[in-house]
């Protein structure tokens, strides 16, 4: 069975490239939603705490079982901790045996910010410039950074009400090519901007954005409400919006259309990828992208990194580790650790 630890995960992107690594994650990310059919999808299984929560996030085709363990505890920062920490495991499902472990603690800042991307490709106006960001913490630089990939962006306004975050966030894309514009609140972020993304965390209900705050024809992806009860968005903006979201039995539970009804949803992720579903339809509405965050997102890049990991140029950032009993009789688990026996 193989390993991909952080040190691992790093040195494979340093060799590969951010750039090359990123298309690669857009283009297996778009490639599975598009086959959405495949796959057997569930929502995944939250256990909650007042302060956060820890998640379980199966999914699976005809080859490959991934799971991933994922929490999000808002406070965490406070002590020294991420927010969001998770790790990942691959198995072959013929067998049931396990094939990969995987780091996923930056594998799915990757991939929620891929997430954000192709859904800005059909949702935000293809003219769309400049962008707004609410929350500047640890999945902020990522979320620009992919958008960047789809929209021809050419500045970024920030709010965050920690002064820290917003100086970490400004030093961190420094050389992004984008003009900086850091905010003395929501409503001065989001004045000018084409897209808003809200990624804040906060385990309440909060309204972050007022409607006579946008610009007719704003794109806004909201990625930091994902539970019951942590939402970012109020209904008059909710109500005014087109709404797509990644898989509708989670979302009603966990997004911002957990205070709607599904007849306020008009797509799903993959409908407008295939293109079952129109995206954005004219240069007027509001569109709105209600992310909390879904398994086969974390299949497409645990099988991604699997792939890798099977390349001889890249398999050497994968460690073996000796976590499945070997044995020469399969029915011998006992004898195998009676004293004396070596288990392998
Ligand atoms: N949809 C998904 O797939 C997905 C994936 C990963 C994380 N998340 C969620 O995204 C959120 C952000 O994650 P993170 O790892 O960046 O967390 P983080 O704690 O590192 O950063 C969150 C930032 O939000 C800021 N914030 C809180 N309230 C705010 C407000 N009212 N206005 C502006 N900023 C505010 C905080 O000061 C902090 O800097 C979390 O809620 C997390 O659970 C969602």
């Amino acid at each position: 069975m193989k390993l991909l630890s952080l040190e691992g995960l790093r040195n494979l992107l340093d060799t590969l490239g951010q750039e090359v690594f990123y298309r690669a994650v857009l283009e297996a990310l778009e490639r599975d939603f598009k086959r959405w059919g495949d796959f057997i999808k569930t929502p995944r299984l939250a256990t909650h705490y007042p302060f956060g929560v820890i998640e379980l996030m199966p999914c699976a085709d005809r080859q490959f079982y991934t799971c991933k363990y994922v929490n999000g505890h808002p406070g965490n920062t406070a002590q020294g901790k991420l927010c969001v920490v998770a790790i990942g495991i691959l198995a072959d499902v013929d067998s049931g045996y396990p094939l990969l472990i995987s780091e996923m603690t930056l594998l799915t800042a990757i991939r929620t910010a891929a997430v954000t991307a192709l859904a800005a490709q059909h949702l935000a106006r293809r003219d769309s410039r400049h962008l707004a960001i609410i929350g500047t913490g640890a999945q902020s630089e990522f979320q620009v950074t992919m958008v960047q990939r789809v929209r021809d962006l050419q500045s970024v306004s920030y709010f965050d009400p920690d002064p820290r975050a917003m100086d970490k966030f400004a030093r961190n894309l420094a050389f992004s090519g984008l003009a900086l514009l850091p905010c003395r609140s929501i409503q001065e972020a989001v004045a000018d901007a084409d897209m808003v993304i809200t990624a804040t965390a906060a385990k309440q209900a909060n309204d972050l954005l007022q409607l006579d705050w946008l610009k007719s024809g704003v794109h806004i992806h909201a990625m930091g409400g994902d539970c019951p009860g942590k939402t970012e968005l109020g209904l008059a903006l909710l109500r005014a919006s087109k709404i797509v979201v990644e898989y509708r039995p989670q979302s009603l539970a966990e997004g911002e259309v957990q205070n709607l009804d599904e007849t306020a949803v008009h797509a799903e992720l993959w409908q407008l990828l295939t293109g079952e579903l129109a995206g954005r339809e004219n240069a007027t509405e509001i569109t709105l992208f209600d992310a909390v965050g879904f398994a086969l997102e974390d299949f497409s890049m645990i099988k991604l990194l699997y792939d890798f990991s099977q390349q001889s140029a890249y398999q050497h950032f994968f460690d073996d580790i000796a976590m499945l009993p070997e044995m020469a009789d399969p029915k011998d688990l006992y004898g195998c650790f009676m004293p004396g026996r070596k288990a392998h």
